[in-house]
C-alpha cells in the first residue's frame, strides 16, 4: 500500500487555507493509503514560540485533524518531537544537501526577511527536516497546498542524492499531491497574498474555530472590486479577490469553478458574500465546535498522540537502523 505523510506546524490559528489545502484532502485519502499525519512541533520552533502556547497549539492541531474526520484508528497521528528518528535522519540528510539547494528556498527568504544573518540555522535547514519527515517513513505521496511544492521538490532531490551516493534504491521519490480547487487560498484583505497564520490582521483569514458571526463579518468585510461577478473564467483576469472568493466557494461546495461562476454570473458581491458566509459556517461550524470540545478535555487527544507516537516509532526505528547501516555507522551490540 502506498504511504502518505503530511504535517502542519502548531504555530497559531489553523485557517481555511490549512483546511482546504491540506486537512480536507487527507480525510478523502485515508481510505486508499497508509496515512501518517504529523504535528510538526520541531518545525514550529524554527521561529520563537511561547512554550505554553506551543503545547496548546499542538493539541489544537491534533484536534483539528480528528474533528475534520481523520480517523485515529486508521491513521497515525502524532507530534514530531516524540519520534527521535526525524532529527537523526535530518542530520544525515543535511550532510549531503548542498547549500546551493537551500539558498534557492523562497520560504526561507520570506521568513528570514531583511535580517538574514540573524535568522536561525534551524529556519535555514527547515526543508532538510521536512525531507527527513517524509523519507523516514519511505512515504510515497505527500498531500499539501501549493506553497509547499518547492520544499517537496527538494525532498525528492535529497532522496535521489542519497540513493545515488550509496548506490541503493532505498528512498522512493515522494510525489506531491496538490489537490482540489483551493490549493492556494488567498488573504481576505489582499487577493495577491497567501492566507496565513502569521498575518497580523485576523480579518485576513477565517480560522477553523471562528464562530458563525465572526465568519460572516470577515467575509462581509473581505476586499472586493466594484464590478459584478464575471460570467466566465477569463473575466477573473486581474481580479484576484473575486477569483479567491469564487474558488473558496467552489472548494467548500465541492463544485467546479465553472459551475460556481455560472451560478453567480452578473451577481453583486453583497449577495454572493451572504451565500459564501452561510456555506463556510455550514462546513466549518461543526468542525470548529468539535475542536473546542476536544481541546477542553485534552486527555483524549493526548491518548491519540501517544498511540500515534508508538505506531510512528515502530515504522521509523527499523528504517533508521537500515539507513545507519547503509551509511556505515557502527552499531556495537552489548553482551
Ligand atoms: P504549514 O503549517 O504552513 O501548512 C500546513 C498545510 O496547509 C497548507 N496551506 C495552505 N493551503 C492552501 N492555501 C493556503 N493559504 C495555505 N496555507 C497553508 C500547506 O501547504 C500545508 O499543506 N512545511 C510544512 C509542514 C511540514 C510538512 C512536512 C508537510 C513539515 N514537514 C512533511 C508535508 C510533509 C508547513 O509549514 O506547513
Amino acid at each position: 500500500m502506498n504511504r502518505i505523510f503530511s504535517g502542519i506546524q502548531p504555530t497559531g490559528n489553523l485557517h481555511l487555507g490549512n483546511y482546504l489545502g491540506a486537512i480536507r484532502n487527507w480525510v478523502a485519502l485515508q481510505a486508499d493509503y497508509d496515512c501518517i499525519f504529523c504535528i510538526v512541533d520541531l518545525h514550529a520552533i524554527t521561529q520563537p514560540q511561547d512554550p505554553a502556547a506551543l503545547r496548546n497549539s499542538t493539541r489544537e492541531v491534533a484536534a483539528a485533524y480528528v474533528a475534520a474526520g481523520v480517523d485515529p484508528d486508521r491513521c497515525t497521528i502524532f507530534n514530531q518531537s516524540t519520534v527521535p528518528g526525524h532529527t537523526q535522519l535530518a542530520w544525515l540528510l543535511g550532510c549531503m544537501t548542498p547549500l546551493g539547494w537551500l539558498n534557492r528556498m523562497t520560504q526561507f527568504k520570506e521568513k528570514a526577511g531583511k535580517q538574514r544573518d540573524m535568522a536561525g540555522l534551524g529556519l535555514y535547514s527547515y526543508p532538510v527536516l521536512m525531507a527527513a519527515d517524509i523519507l523516514l517513513y519511505k512515504a510515497t505521496h505527500v498531500p499539501v497546498g501549493e506553497d509547499q511544492k518547492q520544499h517537496l521538490e527538494l525532498a525528492r532531490d535529497i532522496a535521489g542524492a542519497f540513493n545515488r551516493a550509496y548506490g541503493v534504491d532505498y528512498f522512493p521519490l515522494p510525489e506531491p499531491q496538490i489537490l482540489g480547487t483551493a490549493t492556494r487560498v488567498m488573504s481576505l484583505r489582499d487577493g495577491t497574498k497567501k492566507m496565513s497564520k502569521s498575518d497580523p490582521s485576523d480579518y485576513s483569514r477565517i480560522n477553523m474555530t471562528d464562530d458563525a458571526e465572526t465568519v460572516a463579518l470577515k467575509i462581509r468585510r473581505a476586499k472586493t472590486d466594484p464590478l459584478p461577478l464575471p460570467d466566465s473564467a477569463e473575466g477573473l483576469a486581474d481580479r484576484p479577490e473575486a477569483e479567491n472568493l469564487l474558488d473558496i466557494y467552489a472548494a467548500l461546495a465541492d463544485r467546479s469553478r465553472e459551475a460556481v461562476i455560472a451560478e453567480f454570473a452578473g451577481a453583486q458581491f453583497s449577495g454572493f458574500k451572504e451565500k459564501l458566509a452561510d456555506l463556510a459556517v455550514a462546513v466549518l461550524g461543526p468542525i470548529g465546535a468539535e475542536m473546542k470540545r476536544l481541546v477542553a478535555a485534552p486527555d483524549h487527544v493526548d491518548a491519540i498522540l501517544a498511540r500515534g507516537a508508538d505506531r510512528a516509532n515502530a515504522v521509523a526505528a527499523p528504517h533508521l537502523a537500515e539507513i545507519y547501516e547503509t551509511v556505515g555507522m557502527l552499531r556495537p551490540q552489548h553482551g
